[in-house]
C-alpha cells in the first residue's frame, strides 16, 4: 500500500471514536519500533517529523525508513511535518514526499495565521496533502519555539469554524491545558475538556489534534532517576484522559516525549549493568524492543485503534 494522507484515517476514527497514534521519528529504531508494534496490533499509524528531526537525520534518510517500514507492514501510514513554521518548510516536506503536514502558526495573529494557514492549504491540497492547523498555544518546548506558562492560552471555540472555513484545514490542533515533554503539571492533572466540547459542537465531525499528550510513564522516571538521571516532578497525561479525548473528536494523539523515555529508560540500565557495553546493538536493541511494547500498549489500550488498519 502507498503512503496515504489523513483523510480516511481520520473519517474512520471519528466515526469509531478512537484516535490514530502520531509518534515522532528520528532513527531507525524508533520507526521500527514504532511499526512493528503497529504491524502486530494491525492499527493505522501517522510518523511524523519535525525539523529538528529532519535536520538531524536527513529528510531522504527518513523518507527511505519509512518507505521500508511500509514495505515491511503493508498499514495504512501517513507521514507527518510535525509543527511546521513556514510555508517553505511544509512545500519542502510536500515537494519530498509528505503525505500530511501541519503548518503551525498557533504563535501569530488570528489573522496572520490564518493567511500563512491558507496558502499552505492551497498547494498541499493541490497535491492530495493533508493540513494540520493550531488555534491556541501550549505550554512546552519544541525546537521552534519556547511557550511560558504564562504565554500558553487555551483555544477560544467562538474562533474555530471561521478559522477552518477561511483556511479549508483538515484537522485543527487545541490547547486544552497538555503541554510539550516530561513536565506537563506542576500539581493535579487538569484538562479543559468543556473547551473541547464547545469546540465539537461549533465544528461537528470535524478532526481535532491534541499535542503534548505524553503520559511521561511513571515506571520509566522511576528507571530514569534509579540509573543515574534526574527528572524529579516529571508529570503527564493520565491515560484516561486521552481514551476520554479519543472517545470525543480528537483522532490524532500526539506522542513523542514516551518514546524518548522509553529510550532513555532502557539505555541507561543496559549501561548501568553493563558499564563496559560498547556494541550500540546492545543498547539500541533492547531500547527499540522497549518502544514496541510501548505503542502496543497505547495502540489497543489508550488510543483503541488496534485492529483498525
Ligand atoms: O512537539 C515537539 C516534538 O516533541 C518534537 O520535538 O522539535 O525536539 O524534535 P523536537
Ligand atoms: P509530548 O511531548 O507530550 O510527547 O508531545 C509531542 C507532540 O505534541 C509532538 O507534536
Ligand atoms: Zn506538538
Amino acid at each position: 500500500m502507498p503512503l496515504v494522507n489523513t483523510t480516511e484515517m481520520f473519517k474512520k476514527a471519528y466515526e469509531g471514536g478512537y484516535a490514530i497514534g502520531a509518534f515522532n521519528v528520528n532513527n531507525m529504531e524508533i520507526v521500527q519500533g514504532i511499526t512493528e508494534a503497529a504491524k502486530e496490533v494491525n492499527a493505522p499509524l501517522i510518523l511524523q517529523v519535525s525539523s529538528g528531526a529532519r535536520k538531524y537525520a536527513n529528510h531522504t534518510y527518513l523518507m527511505k525508513l519509512i518507505e521500508a517500514a511500509l514495505a515491511e507492514t503493508d498499514l495504512p501510514i501517513a507521514v507527518h511535518l510535525d509543527h511546521g513554521d513556514s510555508f517553505e518548510l511544509c512545500k519542502s516536506c510536500i515537494d519530498g514526499g509528505f503525505t500530511s503536514v501541519m503548518i503551525d502558526g498557533s504563535h501569530l495573529p488570528f489573522e496572520e495565521n490564518i493567511a500563512l494557514t491558507k496558502k499552505v492549504v492551497e498547494y498541499a491540497h493541490d497535491k492530495g496533502v493533508t493540513v494540520e492547523g493550531e488555534l491556541g498555544r501550549l505550554a512546552g518546548i519544541e525546537d521552534a519555539v519556547n511557550v511560558s506558562e504564562e504565554d500558553a492560552a487555551f483555544t477560544r471555540p467562538e474562533e474555530v469554524e471561521e478559522f477552518v472555513s477561511r483556511t479549508g484545514v483538515d484537522s485543527l490542533a487545541i490547547a486544552i491545558g497538555t503541554s510539550h515533554g516530561a513536565f506537563k503539571f506542576k500539581g493535579e492533572a487538569q484538562l479543559r475538556f468543556d473547551i473541547l466540547e464547545e469546540i465539537q459542537k461549533k465544528l461537528p465531525g470535524f478532526p481535532i489534534v491534541l499535542h503534548g499528550a505524553s503520559s511521561v510513564i511513571p515506571e520509566y522516571v522511576d528507571q530514569i532517576n534509579k540509573f543515574g538521571g534526574n527528572m524529579p516532578g516529571a508529570k503527564g497525561v493520565p491515560e484516561e484522559m486521552l481514551r476520554k479525548a479519543a472517545s470525543m473528536a480528537v483522532c490524532k494523539i500526539n506522542i513523542d516525549s514516551d518514546l524518548r523515555l522509553a529510550m532513555t529508560a532502557t539505555i541507561r540500565k543496559v549501561f548501568a549493568e553493563n558499564p563496559a557495553e560498547f556494541d550500540p546493538r546492545k543498547y539500541l536493541g533492547p531500547a527499540r524492543e522497549e518502544i514496541k511494547k510501548l505503542v502496543k500498549h497505547k495502540l489497543i489500550n489508550v488510543l483503541g485503534c488496534a485492529g483498525k488498519a
